[in-house]
């Protein structure tokens, strides 16, 4: 559990939509006069954005997949101490594009990294600042593949865009696995409804959990 604020994630495979959902849950804290810190991962301050850039342009990607992991881990450690945890301290909101999940669903897949590895640099990185409440966007692979491909026009697919469809099928399976071992923490959301439909539900499991409203 995090201090005083309130810690919430969106995770999801690419397209699921959470960038979208991270900026209108925020801006509806805002709202009510809460503190409300929109921020994502990899990046986050300007250190891990740094690092960001190397993830994703794929200078890291020659690396052994566990060296990629901390990296994911460095860049997570910096956003944490300079971003997360003292915004928590102030009792603030954090909503958080991607967190430790995505290093479990996204470096898992790419193999070779045992459950151990990951399990030890999330203890390192993390320790006990865990998400109060995570938003897993679902949705088919394919279906997120094509919105990550309308919104990138002619850039060019990053890194981990470029993985082959197996790659993100297989993400999809990692992160429903994790929702289903954490199921206090996560909860699956339906990717391939519209925005309003899915920010409306976040924003009622929000308020019921965190702001006292009746179920
Ligand atoms: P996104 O912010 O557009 O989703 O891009 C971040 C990319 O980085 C996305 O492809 C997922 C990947 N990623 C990992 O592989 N491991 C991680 O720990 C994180 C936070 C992101």
């Amino acid at each position: 559990m995090s201090e005083a604020g309130r810690f919430i994630t969106f995770e999801g495979g690419e397209g699921a939509g959470k960038s979208t959902q991270v900026t209108r849950l925020a801006d509806r804290l805002r709202s009510l006069g809460l503190e409300a810190i929109a921020t994502r991962e990899p990046g986050g301050t300007p250190n891990a954005e740094a690092l960001r850039g190397l993830l994703l342009n794929g200078f890291a990607e020659p690396l052994a997949p566990a060296s990629e992991a901390m990296i994911f881990s460095a860049a997570r450690i910096d956003h944490l101490e300079k971003l997360v945890r003292p915004a928590l301290a102030r009792g603030a909101f954090v909503v958080c594009d991607r967190f430790a999940d995505s290093t479990r669903a996204y470096q898992g897949a790419l193999g070779h990294i045992s459950g151990d590895f990951i399990d030890t640099l999330e203890r390192l990185a993390v320790g006990e600042t865990m998400p109060d409440l995570t938003f897993m966007l679902d949705l088919p692979a394919e279906d997120g593949l094509s919105r990550a491909n309308l919104r990138r026009g002619a850039n060019r697919a990053d890194r981990f865009e470029s993985e082959a469809i197996g790659f993100h099928r297989g993400l999809r399976d990692s992160f429903l696995k994790i929702a289903a071992a954490q199921p206090q923490r996560c909860v699956v959301m339906d990717g391939a409804r519209t925005v309003d439909e899915i920010a409306d539900d976040v924003w009622r499991l929000v308020e019921r959990r965190f702001l006292g409203a009746a179920a």
